[in-house]
This record gives C-alpha cells, structure tokens and sequence, in this order.
C-alpha cells in the first residue's frame, strides 16, 4: 500500500491506472478508521480493481465551535488498518495543498441541505460537497462509497453528482453498528463511560419504532413521540431531531407509507451523534 499527500502523485497513479484500464473505487474518510470505514473497503474491493482511500479532516465542514480541532487522528493506526484491509492507496493530503491560500471555489447544494442536520450546521454539506469533487476529480473514481448512517450526505453527494454531470457511481453502504446497537462513528470515541451506556437508546428507540410501524401504526407524530420520549428516558440526551421522511425525496411525511427513513441527531454531552432506519411501510 502506498501513502501519497501530493496531488499531482495522487493523479500520475491515476492516470497510470486508467492507461492500463483498471477501474478505481474510492472511499473518502476523515480517518480514525472503524468496522464502517471497512465495510465500504469491502464493498470497493468488491467491484473494482484498485481502491483508494481519502484521509482528510476537512476544515470547510466544521462551523465555528465544532470539534475540527479535538477531531480524532492517527494515521499510523490507520494506515496499519487500511493496508490489512487491502486498500492499494491512502491519498492524505494536508489543508494547504487542498486549500491553498488563493482556494475561492466552493460548491452550494440547496433543498436536501435545509433539513436534518442542514438547520443547525449551516454551511456543513457545502463543505462536504467542495471537498468530495474535489477527490472526484484529483482521483477520477468509477465508484465512491458511503455509509448510510450519513444518509443526508449521501443524498447531497447524489444531488452534486447528478446536477453536474460527473461521471461516478454512488455506492451507499448499510449502517454498521457495534454488537450492543450504538451505530459506528469515529465520534463515539467522545463519550464517557456513562454517555456510551446512555448512547445505545438511539438504536433502541430507532427499533422500537419500527417494531410500532410494523404493528400498524401509521402517523407520523405518534411514531415521533414515542422516539422523543424513548430518548428523553436517559437524562444525558439531548435531542436535536427526530424526523421521518420519504427515504428517496427526503420530503415530510405524515402518514407512513412506502420507503420512509426515521433519522435523529441526539447529543450527549459535547457529543453530537447522527442515526437513522430505513423501513419499507405497506399502505
Ligand atoms: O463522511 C465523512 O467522513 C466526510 O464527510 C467525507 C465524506 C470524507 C468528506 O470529508
């Protein structure tokens, strides 16, 4: 495995590659890599010849107050983790060379970015957006991968894709979750020994509302409340969102029908964690 940090090497291999016509995966990560990051490894592996794997903690996507700096890093851990993986290159660049001092170019996506986690990280996706086509076109990939516990970011990836034109498929990958439910996130390194406990109740409650929708129930404040209060039950929680939406047009829905997401983003203590269920509902 090679661990390249110029962008010019980054598309000499690239190019080398695409002359030889093997076809290139790409799974962007900001790093303290988790059984998550691995399953879109896999998944890349799986349907391409060469993968690479973007290491950045990308500053355009932290506001002002967020965690860039306290972010978790350690590229020898996850070099060590990629390479046993069968990744064939980590390209970890620093800000400068993605950002230098004259970068004026950004990307600005609207509808899917308003809603969810968009209302209070304003600004947050376009970051996400600027710096994902920026890796599209440095590593020109056949397929990108993503986890579905970012379902938004998913989705905004999508708009991006298919409003410009790139030529890249978007692989989203299911939700991994740790044996006890909590779903994987390098963020979950944050929680104390009580807030990890107190934490599993997103899953839970996530569960048990599907178990109601499966029941029969059909509206959407009934099967919202019950979430809300579930989460309430543990006095670290603090809820940001519950929302349950048309899994495809991210559009509200009140009654539940069809492929409906329910996605939340709950804080315990300094700790911001995101989730999601995606659940087929009969009329
Ligand atoms: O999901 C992440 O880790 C990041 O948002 C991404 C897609 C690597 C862009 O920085």
């Amino acid at each position: 495995m090679r661990l390249i940090e110029k962008i010019d090497d980054m598309k000499t291999i690239i190019r080398m590659k695409k002359k030889e016509g093997i076809s290139v995966g790409l799974v962007p990560t900001m790093g303290y890599l988790h059984e998550g990051h691995m399953s879109l490894v896999r998944a890349s592996k799986r349907d391409n010849d060469f993968t690479v794997m973007s290491i950045f903690v990308n500053p355009k996507q932290f506001g002002a107050g967020e965690d860039f700096r306290r972010y978790p890093r350690d590229m020898q851990r996850d070099a060590k983790i990629a390479e046993d993986a069968g990744v064939d290159v980590i390209f970890a660049p620093c800000a400068d060379e993605m950002y230098p001092h004259d970068f004026k170019t950004g990307i600005k996506i609207s509808g899917v970015t308003d809603i969810l986690c968009g209302k209070t990280r304003v600004g947050h996706f376009d970051g996400v957006a600027t710096v994902v086509a920026k890796l599209f076109n440095i590593i020109s990939p056949d397929r990108s991968y993503f986890g579905q516990k970012d379902a938004q970011q998913a989705a905004v990836i999508k708009s991006m894709v298919k409003d410009l034109n790139m030529d890249v498929d978007i692989v989203t990958c299911p939700i991994v979750r740790e044996p006890d439910g909590l779903a994987m996130s390098s963020r979950n390194v944050y929680l104390s020994a009580d807030e990890r406990r107190a934490a599993v109740i997103l899953s839970k409650a996530l569960y048990e509302a599907e178990e109601l929708i499966k029941n029969g129930e059909r509206k959407k404040e009934t099967v919202r409340d019950y979430i809300m209060r579930r989460i309430m039950s543990e006095k670290t929680a603090g809820v940001e969102y519950v929302e349950i939406l048309d899994a495809d047009s991210f559009k509200a829905v009140d009654i539940l029908t069809g492929k409906i997401m329910v996605a939340l983003a709950v804080r315990f203590g300094k700790t911001r964690l995101i989730d999601n269920i995606i659940t087929e509902v009969d009329a």
